[in-house]
């Protein structure tokens, strides 16, 4: 594991302000967070600092306002929302830089908080600025990165800020790297990926990686159909990427190069339209009608993954495997991460999931909470399953 600074290597912070990249991008129905998750991830970072003696000023983008006051990204609701989650005021000032951002920080209490105005704001956050890093860093006296789920950005509050302060991992960037790092870093083997979703298009750098380091690539969702009919399959009407057959043949060549064993589906669930509780059937691989979709792996394919499971001692999940949100063809999904969750439990299995829909799936499956670690990230997630150094977490390597 590269090495970085962490919160605890900072000694005594009495007096300092702390400027904390967290990600606070969170969901939003009628005004208010509907899903929290981030904002709890980002308690122990601060309250760390805060145990130090410092101030901290909170950095964060909210949407994608691509350089321009959009009041409907403002953070200014995320203040209060954090306020409740940590339990302690949090002010909020409308910039992130500035005259009026630094006298706002000098009135905190010590050991205040504040929530800083989204950094999206200025055109020259995305393009990593040097002169927005230099203005923003005169904000604190160390810069802590606390948002693994930006990292895959190289903008000024994720990168550009580590050129002018000391830079530390905040607790939840430390918790995801060294989940991570446990996963396909360094694993206990053997190692099982389970990789879902409807496209190949979109995960095919994610799988060309995956074949060359696990032991196991569990292929579901659409993107089995792609390769089922690589090899011949008849997929009926099925989501399937026939312009693909080449990149799933070239894919299955260089896993078996590598020693890695793909698991595609043995049986299927299929019915006549994309619907919940539509009429279907269970059939094996040659039998699919003209007429129908593939909408869900069957239950052999459940046993098959469930025996790898078994043989594994390290599982990595991004992507369903079937058509989740619509029973029951959420069955597979559900099946198998609650076998992957039960085999935590007991000790047996360390897994590690995240990106998109997964967290989603997880929690429909009641087994996210049983799951070793589950990632907060969406794109940095994927980008880190394709082996892509992630510009916020090298800006942190000592
Ligand atoms: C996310 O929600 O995945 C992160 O906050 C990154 O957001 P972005 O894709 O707009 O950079």
């Amino acid at each position: 594991m590269a090495d970085f600074n962490r919160i605890d290597d900072a000694g005594d912070l009495t007096g300092k302000t702390a400027l904390v990249r967290v990600d606070f991008n969170v969901p939003m129905a009628d005004g208010k967070v509907s899903d929290d998750t981030r904002l709890v991830s980002a308690v122990d970072t601060v309250n760390a600092l805060r145990g130090k003696g410092a101030k901290v000023a909170l950095l964060a983008h909210f949407g994608r306002p691509k350089g321009e006051r959009v009041p409907e990204m403002s953070l200014a609701p995320i203040a209060p929302a954090f306020a409740q989650v940590i339990g302690q005021p949090v002010s909020f000032y409308e910039d992130c830089k500035g005259e009026g951002a630094k006298a706002a920080i000098d009135a905190l209490d010590e050991t205040g908080i504040i929530l800083l105005e989204n950094t999206r704001y200025y055109k020259g956050e995305e393009k990593n600025d040097p002169e927005l890093a230099a203005e923003m860093a005169k904000l604190g006296d160390i810069f802590v990165s606390d948002a693994f789920s930006a990292a895959h950005r190289a903008h000024v509050s994720t990168v550009g800020l580590a050129d002018h302060l000391p830079a530390y991992a905040g607790k939840s960037m430390e918790r995801e790297l060294d989940a991570l790092n446990a996963a396909l870093g360094a694993p206990e083997r053997p190692v099982v990926a389970v990789v879902g979703g409807a496209k190949v298009s979109s995960k095919i750098d994610l799988l060309k990686n995956l074949v060359a380091k696990v032991d196991y690539l569990v292929i579901g969702g659409g993107m089995a159909n792609t390769f089922l009919a690589a090899r011949g399959t008849d997929v009926g009407k099925s989501l399937c990427e026939h312009d693909l057959a080449d990149t799933a043949k070239e894919i299955e060549v260089n896993a078996k190069a590598a020693g890695c064993e793909l698991v595609l589906p043995v049986d299927l669930v299929c019915a006549k339209e994309f619907a919940a509780n539509a009429p279907n059937r269970i059939c094996s691989l040659p039998e699919v009608e003209a007429d129908e979709m593939i909408l869900d792996a069957g239950p052999a394919t459940v046993t098959r993954i469930e025996t790898v499971m078994d043989a594994a001692k390290t599982l990595i999940w991004n992507g369903p495997l079937g058509a989740f949100e619509i029973e029951p063809f959420d069955a597979a999904t559900v099946a198998a991460a609650q076998a992957a969750a039960d085999r935590c439990e007991k000790g047996s299995l360390i897994a590690v999931a995240g990106g998109g829909d997964t967290v989603a799936a997880l929690n429909h499956a009641k087994a996210a909470d049983r799951f070793t670690f589950i990632s907060t990230a969406g794109g940095a997630f994927l980008e880190w399953m394709e082996g892509k150094a992630l510009p916020g977490v090298e800006a942190l390597k000592k």
